[in-house]
Order: C-alpha cells, then structure tokens, then sequence
C-alpha cells in the first residue's frame, strides 16, 4: 500500500509576468468576482481560508509588481512560493516570448534543486482574441518540465479564473506529469 503523506500545511501561490499582462486583476478578480475596472500596480496579499478552498488548504496570492518591488523582492517572493504562475497576455506576442527568453530562465535560476516549484503557465485576456495560444504553449511545456499545466484565461469575463487558482493548488497538492486545460466556461 501506498501512503502519501501531504506536507503542506499551505499554498503560497505567486504571480509574475510581463507589465499589464492582467497579473493584479486576476487576483482581484477571484477575490470579489468582478472584474476591476480601476486596477492598482499591485494587490495585497490575499488569504483564502482552507474551507473555501477547493483543496481545503489555507492559500495565500501573492502579486508581483515591477514597479513597486526591487529585483531582490522578487527574488525572495519567488524562494518563498510554492507554486509560480507564471502570466502572459494572449493578444500580445511580446510576453509570450518573455516566457521563455525571461521567465522561466530566470525561475531556473532563482531556484535551487532543493527546493522544486511548479510551473502554471497562464494566458489571460483571452477575451481579447478569437484564436488560441494553446500551441506555443505546449511547445514551452515540451521545453520546461517545471510547467505542470496551462490555462487560457480572462479576468475580464471571469473565464477559467478559478480553475486557474485551482490548478496551481493541485501542481503543489498533487503534482503530475502535464496536464493543460484549454476548455472555456460560459
Ligand atoms: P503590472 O502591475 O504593471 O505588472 O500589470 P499587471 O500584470 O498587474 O496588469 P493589470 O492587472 O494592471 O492589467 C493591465 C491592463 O490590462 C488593465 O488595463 C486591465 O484592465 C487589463 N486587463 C487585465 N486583464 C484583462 C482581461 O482579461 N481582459 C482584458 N480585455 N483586459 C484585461
Ligand atoms: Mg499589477
């Protein structure tokens, strides 16, 4: 028989990505259900309760902000996550590539062995686009075995905005081989 013991007690889950990728609205966005039409440069740090949780695991959002934190902030927000979302915007080609020409390099280099961090790669705004991205992500999630899933997104509409959080509690709770999810909600 097999037990597996859960480890964590909680899921800090980090945002980061390019400038205006929609980072902070998605945050407040799961948080009052609404799309904020005046979004600050930076969220607080949200604590979701464990029974509200689809995983039942007490989950902390944390937001980054270029503007308002140092590159040793970010650093040290990404050695503390437990799980890195890691945001582009699907109508702007442009943070895609940071993806891979900044993100997740960087993320490779930020973390040590010893302390693995799971991947969600995000596309949001998909309001925005009548195409998708799904593509170029699987090539990215080919390239970076640390990327556990992907989700096309919008903060505007709501669309995926809570899968999006539960998947980045399961790449930590339960992390597996690749997994993406491309469906959309009504
Ligand atoms: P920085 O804080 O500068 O790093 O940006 P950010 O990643 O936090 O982006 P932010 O949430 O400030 O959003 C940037 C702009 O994109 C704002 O004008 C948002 O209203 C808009 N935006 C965010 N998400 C969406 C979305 O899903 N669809 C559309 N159409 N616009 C969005
Ligand atoms: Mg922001």
């Amino acid at each position: 028989m097999v037990v597996r013991h859960n480890l964590h007690r909680n899921v800090r889950i980090l945002l980061v990505g390019d400038r205006g990728v929609g980072k902070t609205s998605l945050i407040l966005s799961l948080v009052s259900e609404e799309f904020p039409e005046d979004v600050p440069p930076k969220s607080e740090e949200i604590t979701i309760p464990a029974d509200v949780t689809p995983e039942l695991v007490p989950t902390n959002i944390v937001d980054y902000s270029a503007v308002e934190q140092s590159d040793m902030q970010l650093v040290e927000e990404v050695q503390r996550a437990n799980v890195i979302c890691v945001v582009y915007s699907v109508d702007d080609d442009d943070t895609m590539d940071r993806v891979t020409s900044y993100w997740l390099p960087f993320l490779r280099e930020t973390l040590t062995h010893t302390h693995r961090c799971p991947v969600v790669l995000v596309g949001n705004k998909v309001d925005l686009v009548d195409y998708s991205t799904v593509d170029a992500a699987m090539e990215i999630m080919n390239d970076y075995k640390e990327v556990e899933s992907f989700v096309e997104c919008s903060a505007k509409t709501l669309n995926n905005i809570s899968e999006m959080f539960y998947y980045a509690q399961k790449a930590v709770l339960h992390p597996t081989g690749p997994l993406y999810i491309t469906d959309k909600q009504d």
